[in-house]
């Protein structure tokens, strides 16, 4: 009894000085007190997560609404209840005592000063340390779940200590769960995400800019990394450019490791980087020799000149035995060294490295050793020579195309062979495939024009059993693709709509008019109606309900559901009553309502819808036809990305894909889109820069004139640009409202996005980044399409010069239908 009241009166006199980011000497924290570092980004308390009734010592975020807890003291021992103290001895360690006075946790310092203060840093670091900032003991030494700006994970090879992460249990259990993130230390170091003792998921090895070039795990304007491997330790960090956003990575309970950073704006976390990421991500997908492409069907191929061991089961997609050579090595034999280019290192758990060596040594090494099965320079930045030789199968091989690695694999000499009779076998073999794909293809043609003939007439979408109640609907030919869609039935929408009244009709969309109507709840609806006779429209329905059905932001519009009957197909949508941004933008009246930050709100709403779309849908998607007539506004003038008719899954492979029927819209589409069909998330970073600079300026790209030059809108932001005067690009009525730093911070950006090669323009994440935080910007090269006289815009220059304006907004596959 006496102890509690001690306790109680001790945490009075700590009431007082409360205002500390330090516990004082021998006067215990308790249950009710908090200390906040001097920045107050960080809080040290107790806390109970979830439900669990259980209290712990813990460090949170102090600013973010929703509480994050970054760092757990006692988390395999819980307190039961609230008598739980932390308590500073006089000898510098701090104890986590429970109701009973018994030490639940503590820490661990072995020297002991003067006079310790214990101390919680900005950066989240509760130090325990001497008068001169020499730490005894610092909680960044054991992370909980989370990996924090200025954190170092890694091992100090002369103690042994490790610093790793590990996933909480639950929700409402801090303890150690199943998965961690570690870094491996056999053969060249590189980390892992493990399951218990299973690997899951492997980042590659560091290559001196991030590891193995995975695309997304590459730093960005908004951080940077520090990777330290020496004879004393191996230790990974990163830090923020911008110390005002607050960013974390964690070790999430499903197994994904995720970087996310706060949103002050919609007061959420928004994810940014997350691995694994896809089925290649998952460690040893496709087993030994096999490479994995998100971007194929079976994602699984053996490399070049290897086969499956088990060939049936490898066709069942059974990957389990992977690959091996065609030919077997004998190193008794010729040997020689294929290269393999843009992919992930190979797990290096097995190899030797040695800094300071060519690649012309390094082949004579592996050369010489016969159990060495491949080599590779692990290093990308080009300023040291490395050499690492692999002693083992190659596991966990992934195409990164562009932004890969390269990789020199050991084969069989005649599978290199120079022999004219190899040649001529080859020869007469591609010739006979030839001409058997010819037939293939022509078979092919007369199939579908037969088919194509017949699908006119036929419906497109089975009927659900029952037209009344919500029902699992899916199209005739696609028998995998079934949709969670409610059904609306056709009198409902009929009478919603007014029985389609012209009165109702909002315009036209994508594949048929849209109409408004109101349900009998009073909810407003938006209703597409596919007409009955376009078979380009048919294609497009489909592709809009099998994305939209799938997708869920408050940046995409929302789909409501279906209707089928007979030969009507419609598409019921949630009501914008503000109609498109383009409305608002290219009209006199209107635009006086859309200021600065309405305007700087929408901007960065579609950015996030984009972002959304392009990294973390459950299909990753490329829109590829972004406009202002595809951005709808609510109540609020919060945009909504509209219209997926022309988007395309590509299912994590970075490298886009390429399409003959180049689809989109002329001033949007990027110039490898246009002129190769390429097209990849870079393009939609092409259209978004269009829209930003359309925003700011009230004007549209295409058909842009100047009395000065022959520019489009891009080329003139461009040229103002270099002079200096940025603010002229800005519309004299947005002027007025504005924050001067700001517009000019989103017209640098719309330039970083239209840049004319892909590989230049941001990505959608650090887009969001760059927008919602000071990051120090890159200079933009010159944009893409810039003369109004480039090749495409002369191709198409007959359809502006009637005058309609509404000819810029017609899709160019619209125009293809007729
Ligand atoms: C805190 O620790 C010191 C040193 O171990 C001890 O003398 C003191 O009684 C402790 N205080 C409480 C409230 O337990
Ligand atoms: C303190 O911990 C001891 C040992 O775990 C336990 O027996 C005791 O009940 C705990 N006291 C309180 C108040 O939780
Ligand atoms: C400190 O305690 C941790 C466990 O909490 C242990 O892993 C570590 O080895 C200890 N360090 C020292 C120096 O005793
Ligand atoms: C983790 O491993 C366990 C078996 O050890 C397995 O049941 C579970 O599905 C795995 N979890 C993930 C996310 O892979
Ligand atoms: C990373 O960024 C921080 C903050 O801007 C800076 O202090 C640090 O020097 C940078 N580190 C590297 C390796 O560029
Ligand atoms: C979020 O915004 C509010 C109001 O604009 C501001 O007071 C607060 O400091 C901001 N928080 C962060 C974390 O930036
Ligand atoms: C996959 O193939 C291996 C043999 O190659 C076999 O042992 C295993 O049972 C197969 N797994 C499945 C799921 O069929
Ligand atoms: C080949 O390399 C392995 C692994 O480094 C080593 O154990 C072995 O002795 C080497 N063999 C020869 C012949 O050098
Ligand atoms: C093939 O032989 C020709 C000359 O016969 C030689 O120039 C060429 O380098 C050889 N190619 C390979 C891959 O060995």
């Amino acid at each position: 009894m006496k102890g509690i009241n001690i306790l109680f009166f001790l945490s009075s006199i700590w009431a007082l000085s409360s205002s500390l980011d330090t516990i004082p000497v021998n006067q215990p924290l308790t249950d009710r007190g908090t200390i906040i570092s001097s920045g107050g980004k960080f809080k040290l308390g107790f806390f109970s997560p979830g439900t669990s009734g259980k209290r712990y010592l813990g460090i949170w975020f102090n600013k973010v609404t929703v509480q994050t807890v970054v760092w757990v003291a006692n988390r395999d021992s819980p307190l039961k209840d609230t008598s739980g103290a932390l308590n500073f001895t006089r000898q510098g360690i701090l104890t986590l005592l429970n109701g009973s006075g018994r030490v639940i946790w503590s820490s661990n310092s072995t020297r002991r000063v003067q006079n310790p203060v214990a101390q919680l840093l900005d950066s989240g670091n509760l130090v325990v340390r001497d008068a001169i900032e020499n730490y005894l003991w610092q909680s960044f030494d054991y992370p909980s779940d989370t990996f924090l700006p200025g954190m170092k994970l890694g091992v100090d090879l002369n103690t042994g200590f490790r610093r790793f992460l590990m996933s909480w249990k639950s929700t409402n259990d801090p303890s150690k769960g199943e998965f961690s993130w570690v870094i491996d230390l056999h053969g060249f170091p590189q980390p892992f995400v493990m399951n218990g003792s299973i690997e899951r998921y492997r980042s590659g090895p560091w290559n001196g800019r991030g590891f193995s070039n995975a695309p997304s795990l590459l730093p960005s304007p908004g951080y940077n990394y520090t990777y330290v491997s020496d004879q004393e330790k191996i230790s990974f960090m990163y830090q923020l450019t911008d110390s005002s956003i607050f960013a974390r990575v964690a070790m999430q309970l499903n197994g994904v490791l995720q970087l996310s950073m706060w949103n002050n704006q919609t007061q959420n976390w928004d994810g940014f980087v997350s691995v694994p990421a896809d089925n290649c991500d998952i460690y040893g997908q496709c087993q030994s020799y096999g490479l994995c492409n998100s971007g194929n069907s079976p994602i699984c191929r053996c490399l070049d000149k290897f086969e499956p061991k088990d060939p049936t089961e490898w066709a069942r997609g059974n990957w389990s035995k992977g690959c091996v050579r065609k030919t077997s090595l004998n190193c008794q034999k010729e040997v020689k060294f294929s290269k393999y280019l843009g992919i992930k290192l190979p797990d290096t758990r097995f190899s030797w490295y040695s800094r300071g060596v060519t690649l012309n040594a390094c082949e004579e090494l592996c050369l010489r050793n016969c159990s060495c099965m491949a080599y590779a320079n692990p290093d990308v930045t080009g300023t040291n020579e490395g050499c690492l030789l692999w002693f083992s199968e190659l596991m966990d091989i992934r195409q990164f195309g562009g932004s890969g690695q390269d990789i020199y694999i050991k084969l069989d000499s005649s599978e290199l062979g120079n022999s004219s009779r190899g040649k001529v076998k080859k020869l007469v073999i591609s010739l006979l495939l030839a001409a058997l794909g010819l037939l293939l293809a022509l078979c092919l043609i007369l199939y579908l024009r037969q088919k194509k003939k017949k699908d006119r007439n036929q419906q497109h979408f089975s009927k659900g059993r029952g037209t009344r109640s919500p029902e699992m609907f899916c199209t005739n030919e696609s028998k995998d693709e079934e949709l969670d869609l409610p059904l609306f039935d056709f009198e409902t929408i009929s009478h919603a709509t007014n029985n389609f009244s012209l009165s109702n009709k909002l315009g036209e969309g994508g594949f048929g008019p849209v109409y408004k109507g109101m349900l009998k709840d009073g909810q407003e609806i938006a209703v597409k109606r596919l007409s009955r006779y376009s078979a380009q429209g048919t294609e497009e329905f489909k592709n809009e309900v099998i994305f939209i059905a799938k997708l869920q932001h408050r940046n995409l519009v929302k789909l409501l559901g279906g209707c089928i009957q007979a030969e009507e197909k419609m598409l019921v949508y949630e009501y914008m009553p503000n109609n498109s941004l383009d409305w608002f933008l290219f009209d006199t009246n209107r635009r006086s309502l859309l200021d600065w930050p309405k305007c700087s709100h929408i901007i960065n709403g579609i950015a996030r819808g984009i972002l959304y779309l392009h990294q973390d849908s459950r299909l990753r998607i490329i829109h590829r036809d972004l406009k202002p007539s595809n951005v709808l506004l609510d109540t609020h003038m919060n945009p909504k990305i509209s219209d997926f008719g022309m988007a395309r899954s590509f299912r994590g492979n970075e490298t886009g894909a390429m399409t003959i029927r180049v689809v989109g819209t002329y001033g949007y589409m990027s110039p490898e889109y246009a002129a190769e069909g390429k097209f990849s998330v870079k393009s939609d970073v092409f259209s978004f820069g269009v829209l930003v600079l359309e925003i700011l300026s009230r004007k549209r790209n295409r058909g842009f004139l100047h009395p000065d030059h022959n520019h489009n809108l891009l080329g003139h932001v461009w040229i103002l640009f270099k002079e200096g005067r940025v603010m002229e690009v800005i519309d004299t009525q947005l002027r007025e409202s504005c924050d001067q730093s700001e517009v000019q911070r989103s017209v640098h950006v719309g330039l970083l996005c239209v840049q004319q090669c892909p590989e230049d323009r941001p990505s959608m994440a650090s887009v969001v980044l760059m927008l919602s935080s000071d990051v120090v910007l890159p200079l933009p090269k010159e944009p893409g399409f810039f003369s109004g006289r480039s090749r495409i815009t002369e191709a198409d220059s007959s359809s502006t010069k009637h005058g309609e304006t509404s000819v810029n907004e017609l899709s160019i596959s619209q125009l293809d239908a007729r």
